[in-house]
């Protein structure tokens, strides 16, 4: 199993933001995560990557525990994620972001660090738009530079927030080809998604989160078509 949470839980105060998480993803996998907002989904990014620590339970990649490993090492280990709201740096290049991604994390010599970010540029649609400051770049620009600066630290799983949002259809699917693409190339990925028809395109396993427990499991059409899940979908924002 490459990630494993045991019996993780995180409280703000009164606000759970995972209860007893129990989780497992294989190497190779290509799962999704949907919940209510609010339930907890970026939480449990934000403690798989390590810029929340759990009030208990523990993440082990690979077999190891890095439950109390910082998050440059376990970028190094080999997590790389995408936030809901990009954060590129504004006044670097979309290329200079990815040099960044992939020298400090990576480790990469600039010589290695430029060959590599000249592929992902092309894998992720964004070889036109090298030269330009990321602060200039549309909304699907800045999501695709999201997915790109995390593939340059050259992830073994890839973490991706809410990246579909406020795309048309026709992004919509441009970005699940990438997607799959870079699933294909061996990333493992974990995505977190609002526009459900882009995610079931995409993944063979789903995982639904409500007040931070994981409420359903399993084949994602199934998954869909429970009553838990139609119930709280109602109340859903897609
Ligand atoms: N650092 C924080 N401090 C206090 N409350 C937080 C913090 N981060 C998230 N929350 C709260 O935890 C809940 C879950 O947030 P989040 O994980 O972002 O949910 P989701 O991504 O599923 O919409 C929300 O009520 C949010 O306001
Ligand atoms: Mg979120």
């Amino acid at each position: 199993m490459l990630l494993e949470l045991k019996g993780l839980s995180k409280a703000f105060g009164s606000i759970v933001v995972a209860e007893n998480i129990n989780l497992g993803i294989d190497e190779g996998a290509a799962v999704g995560i949907i919940g209510p907002n609010g339930a907890g989904k970026s939480s449990l990014f934000n403690l798989i990557t390590g810029e929340l620590s759990p009030d208990s339970g523990s993440i082990h990649l690979d077999g190891h525990d890095i439950t109390s490993s910082p998050p440059p090492a376990r970028c190094n280990a080999g997590i790389g994620r995408s936030y809901q709201i990009p954060h590129p740096f504004e006044t670097l290049t979309v290329f200079e972001n990815l040099l960044v991604g992939a020298v400090y994390g990576n480790g990469l010599t600039e010589a290695q660090a430029t060959e590599r970010c000249g592929d992902i540029l092309e894998r992720t649609g964004l070889l036109e738009k090298a030269n330009r400051v990321a602060g200039s770049l549309s909304l699907l620009e800045r999501k695709r530079l999201e997915m790109a600066r995390a593939l340059a630290t050259e992830p073994r799983i890839l973490l991706l927030d809410e990246i579909a949002g406020g795309l048309t259809e026709h992004e919509c699917e441009e970005l699940v080809t990438a997607i799959s693409d870079i699933h294909r190339s061996g990333v493992t990925v974990v995505w977190i998604e609002h526009v459900v028809h882009a995610l079931l395109a995409a993944v063979h396993h789903l995982f639904v989160l409500n007040f931070g427990s994981i409420i359903a499991e399993g084949d994602p059409h199934t998954v869909m078509n429970s009553r838990d899940v139609q119930e709280i979908y109602m109340g859903m924002s897609d």
